[in-house]
């Protein structure tokens, strides 16, 4: 069956009734286009879990605050229909701005605190952009299961709490960061590095695995304050010339609330998750891990 490409929202819904009616079970992909392998992973994963697939591309101009530049991010829409093409997903939406937000629009998502932080702080409406167009991504796939990064943790996390607080029922996934052979996670971003910077941005997957290295290194300790952490992070970071820091975050995996140091567990749980934020020029870069600070499988 060939790929169908769907603009109009009322065709999408039709098109998933009659599928849902025949039992299938939906997997969304939402994506803002510029695919690239992280993406594709998302769409691979889909494609074993779901009856039929629908992979969204819509850049969404209300996650983008007023000084971003919503017209310069990247449009490869021909390039990306390809792509999706050969991997044979069963339908790409592809909706206007004047489909998704029509004259008159005025209702917002507003997320709570788990959104305030982070890159919330740095960009306080994206959030409430970000849960408002999933919202209407979900309603009009019909989605029973939505496939989304690691890559974007923090956003992850939004989507996680509005599914549970508004009892939405579609089954979140969350897919591990995809990246390039050195380290740095594949993103849409990554374009616009110069030769150099490209070069250096391995930093950020450097520091990662330097934290991820000193919490294996601890045998006499079961608690480490997180500023020892933090500082062993900049320090790899900071090799790079071109590094501007921007933030070096060690919080609980759930809330996202600060933590002043990292404990050994003896569960599956993971300690803390470590979000970073760098800057190469005019482009800044994201990346995290969930780390492991666990009991030896030899200690009683
Ligand atoms: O991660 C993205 O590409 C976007 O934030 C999303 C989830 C497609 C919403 O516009």
């Amino acid at each position: 069956m060939s790929m169908k490409i769907v603009g109009d929202p009322v065709v999408v819904r039709q098109m998933v009734t009659e599928e849902k009616r025949a039992g299938k079970r939906i997997g969304i992909v939402p994506t803002m286009g510029a695919l690239h392998e992280g993406h594709l992973s998302l769409v691979r994963r889909s494609k074993l879990e779901a009856d039929m697939t629908i992979v969204t591309i819509f850049v969404n101009p209300t996650q983008f605050g007023p000084a971003e530049d919503l017209d310069k991010y990247p449009r490869t829409l021909e390039h990306d229909l390809a792509l999706l093409e050969k991997l044979e997903v069963d339908a790409v939406f592809v909706p206007t701005d004047e489909m998704m937000y029509p004259q008159g629009f005025e209702t917002f998502v507003a997320p709570g605190k788990i959104a305030d932080r982070l890159e919330g702080k740095m960009r306080p409406t994206h959030f409430r952009g970000v849960a408002t167009i999933v919202l209407k991504l979900f309603h009009l796939t019909g989605a029973d299961v939505a496939f989304f990064g690691q890559k974007d943790y923090q956003q992850c996390c939004v989507i996680k709490k509005m599914i549970d607080d508004f009892n939405i029922p579609v089954e979140m996934v969350v897919c591990p960061i995809v990246r390039e052979s050195d380290g740095l996670a594949m993103s849409s971003r990554n374009r616009y590095l110069s030769t150099e910077e490209r070069r250096q941005a391995v930093v950020l997957s450097q520091g990662l695995e330097a934290a991820q290295k000193m919490l294996d290194a601890q045998v006499d300790t079961d608690v480490i304050p997180v500023d020892r952490v933090r500082n062993e992070i900049h320090k790899t970071i900071s090799t790079a010339s071109l590094a501007k820091i921007d933030d070096i975050s060690i919080v609980d995996p759930d809330t996202l609330d600060e933590i002043g140091e990292i404990r050994r567990r003896n569960d599956d749980r993971r300690s803390a998750v470590i979000l970073l934020a760098v800057r190469f020029g005019a482009t800044r870069l994201i990346d995290n891990a969930l780390v492991v600070f666990k009991k030896s499988e030899y200690e009683v």
